[in-house]
């Protein structure tokens, strides 16, 4: 499976978001991925759809919309049709999971389902099937810049033995603390689409650092 990218919007410049848009745009990457936080479900806030619209005038890649935010299917079909092209939701942030991925295939939008560092991952099997994508959490949601969790690398592993036996190919997304340092590992472990964002935003040559991870994942 191809391996891709998606830069993290939440490390951006939001005072030349157009500029940063553009280097996305411009590079290797395959993704924008873009966070919803609501201040509950996480203890931070992001931003909310006039930005996400702003963002989608301008990008020329799909918008992975990550939702870190209480019960998301109130805003489904709001984010659907500012642009969204894949959404995901937290196991933990919806009662009737399946309800809402069902709502987001109607949108026609992609499903995901995102589980924080600790979610165990049995609690996947019998939703895999309607996911076009898990996200793993590397890291507690709410931040970025934060500090790459190990155990995510057993839990890739676990993902990716469930999705074989069920003879799916459903993706496998880690967000939280990616770099240069973790991504060939953890596509031994089985993960094929990666979110960065202090390690491409911070670095001096973002074009050259979205080339190096992708062609570090794909080797
Ligand atoms: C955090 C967000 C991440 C964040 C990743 O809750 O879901 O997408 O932007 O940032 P880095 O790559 O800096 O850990
Ligand atoms: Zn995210």
């Amino acid at each position: 499976m191809d391996k891709l990218i998606a830069p993290s919007i939440l490390a951006a410049d939001f005072g030349n978001l157009q500029r940063d848009i553009e280097m996305v745009n411009n590079s290797d990457a395959d993704w924008f991925h873009i966070d919803v936080m609501d201040g509950h479900f996480v203890p931070n806030i992001s931003y909310g759809m006039p930005v996400i619209q702003a963002i989608k005038k301008h990008a020329k890649k799909p918008l992975d919309v990550h939702l870190m935010i209480e019960k998301p299917e109130r805003y489904i079909e709001e984010f659907a049709k500012i642009g969204a092209d894949i959404i995901t939701v937290h196991y933990e942030s919806t009662v009737h999971l399946h309800r809402t991925l069902t709502q987001i295939e109607a949108t026609g939008c992609k499903a995901g389902v995102v589980l924080n560092l600790t979610t165990p991952i049995s609690v996947l099997e019998d939703i895999l099937p309607k996911c076009y994508m898990v996200l793993l959490m590397s890291i507690n949601p709410g931040f970025g810049g934060q500090k790459f969790e190990d155990i995510t690398y057993n839990r890739v592993k676990k993902l990716r033995k469930m999705i074989n036996d069920q003879g799916l190919s459903t993706r496998i997304e880690i967000d939280g603390g990616v770099s240069n340092k973790n991504i060939k590992a953890l596509v031994e472990a089985g993960a094929d689409t990666f979110v960065a964002g202090s390690y491409i935003f911070r670095s001096s040559n973002q074009i050259e650092t979205i080339r190096d991870l992708k062609e570090l994942a794909n080797s």
